[in-house]
């Protein structure tokens, strides 16, 4: 079949597997390819067991694989052929040298231009699609303007905004679409094709285009904004705690504001997921780069709250089980840093678990899709650690379990089954609100929620 258009992805992660599977579900005209330096990856998009674990998402390759979707690890080839290349590789919190643990690493999204640059024989536009510091598409441009040969690329931000659990949705439906191009002929031509793309599915008003640097900037400034939610939610649960008040009545009191609104005002044991606080600390480095003291202050303490809140966790844990926990079997339910995602980068999970093995406790992790990728994070640490996809076997013999991933299935559980399982007396720290504290203080657990009063069997 002749396509219209050859579409190359740059990464197939979490952000390139859903977004070509999408656009190549909508655009059956296009030619859309993902290509990834990791050959285990792309093999395992070419499975039946495709890497990452998305609702829908399965579904949708299945249905387009093959046809106008396709993942290889041709790299100098995919670049030859592609008209538009989106570039969806990681870009991580940097590790090393000048900007460590604040600025992005971004040595793979470099590579990129480095191949796109080398292996272009024609003119491209080029879309960024991870999620990087403002005026990155400037360096961009250096790179691949270096190249002689009249070969014009064009570059353009178009920053993902899907949210892991819910992306096939979000992309399929989302809120906005964000484009942004420099506001030059050429620049407008290109967003016009990007547009065109999107446009098949998502109503016109719905796709915003503004200048690049916007673009670029609203991504970092989305995922501080609603990172910011929580942690102001969070910082009133301590209080809440203190002053017999309860986290959810407030949430709903203050969220039936239409300019509050409701969404996101959770109270928990904090954010996780590999966006939030990367992108928090890139644009507080952002902000010091420009001498920007007071506002680089403002945003870090977003990220401050949520250590706090994770280490507040673990410390009520130790205080509540009478100071010491050392030996103590305690069971994680969940391990994700969310509901409906196996992905356990920057989980709270793994910083409680940290946090339990120093006080000496045995730690049991269960999760319906994490079970994996937890194991490899904790590679290394002691026996004191194990397994069980089972809930009920993870708490066999417990002294108590703490929920830590809000997994729908947790809720439906058979408590008094699980509390005559485990040792007495038994405990239940619920780290998302989620579980029915009434009826397990009726059961006879002692219950601690987030932001709320404990329900205790003791005098
Ligand atoms: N995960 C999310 O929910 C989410 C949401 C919005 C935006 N983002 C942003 O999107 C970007 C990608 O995130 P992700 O979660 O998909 O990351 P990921 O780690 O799942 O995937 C990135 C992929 O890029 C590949 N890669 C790295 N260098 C490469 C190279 N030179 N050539 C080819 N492939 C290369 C890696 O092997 C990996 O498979 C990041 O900038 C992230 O901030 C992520």
């Amino acid at each position: 079949m002749e396509f219209k258009k050859n579409i190359l992805c740059i990464g197939a992660g979490y952000v390139g597997g859903p977004t070509m599977a999408a656009i190549a579900l909508k655009c059956p005209e296009l030619r859309v390819e993902i290509v990834d330096i990791n050959a285990e990856r792309i093999r395992q998009w070419n499975s039946g067991d495709i890497p990452i674990f998305e609702p829908g998402l399965a579904e949708i390759v299945n249905q387009v694989r093959g046809k106008n979707l396709f993942f290889s690890t041709e790299i100098a080839e995919g670049i030859k052929k592609a008209d538009i290349i989106f570039v969806s590789v990681n870009t991580p919190t940097k590790t090393f040298g000048e900007g460590a643990g604040m600025a992005s690493d971004l040595q793979h999204w470099e590579n990129t231009a480095h191949a796109i640059v080398a292996h272009s024989q024609g003119d491209k536009i080029i879309v960024e699609k991870s999620t990087l510091p403002v005026r990155t598409a400037e360096a961009m441009e250096r790179i691949l303007k270096a190249r002689r040969g009249g070969i014009r690329f064009e570059v353009l931000s178009n920053p993902e905004f899907l949210a892991e659990g819910s992306a096939v949705m979000d992309l399929l439906e989302p809120d906005r679409v964000l484009i942004g191009a420099h506001r030059t002929p050429e620049g407008l031509a290109a967003e016009k094709e990007l547009v065109d793309i999107y446009a098949h599915w998502i109503p016109r008003e719905k796709i915003i285009t503004t200048n690049l640097w916007s673009a670029e900037l609203s991504k970092l400034v989305a995922n501080a904004f609603l990172a910011q939610r929580i942690s102001s939610v969070n910082a009133i649960s301590a209080l809440c705690e203190k002053a017999d008040a309860d986290i959810s009545e407030i949430a709903y009191a203050i969220g039936s504001d239409s300019r509050i609104g409701s969404k996101f005002l959770n109270a928990s044991i904090g954010f996780g997921g590999s966006c939030f606080q990367k992108d928090i600390l890139n644009l507080v480095y952002i902000c010091k780069s420009y001498g920007l003291t007071e506002v680089a202050d403002y945003w870090e303490l977003v990220v401050k709250m949520n250590e706090y809140q994770k280490r507040r966790f673990v410390q009520g844990i130790v205080r509540a089980m009478f100071n010491t926990i050392a030996g103590k079997k305690i069971a994680l339910f969940g391990f994700a840093f969310k509901a409906n995602t196996g992905d356990t980068r920057e989980s709270p999970a793994f910083q409680v678990t940290r946090d339990l093995l120093e006080e000496h406790a045995y730690v049991a992790i269960t999760d319906p899709q994490a079970l994996g990728n937890a194991k490899q994070d904790l590679q290394g640490t002691n026996g004191r650690v194990s397994y069980e996809s089972d809930p009920y076997k993870a708490a066999e013999d417990a002294y108590a379990i703490a929920v830590i991933t809000e997994w729908e299935e947790y809720r439906h559980l058979d408590f008094e089954r699980i509390y005559r399982s485990m040792k007495k007396p038994a405990f239940i720290f619920d780290g998302r609100n989620i579980l029915d504290h009434g009826k397990l203080y009726e059961i006879g657990f002692n219950v601690y929620p987030i932001g709320k009063k404990a329900l205790t069997h003791f005098e």
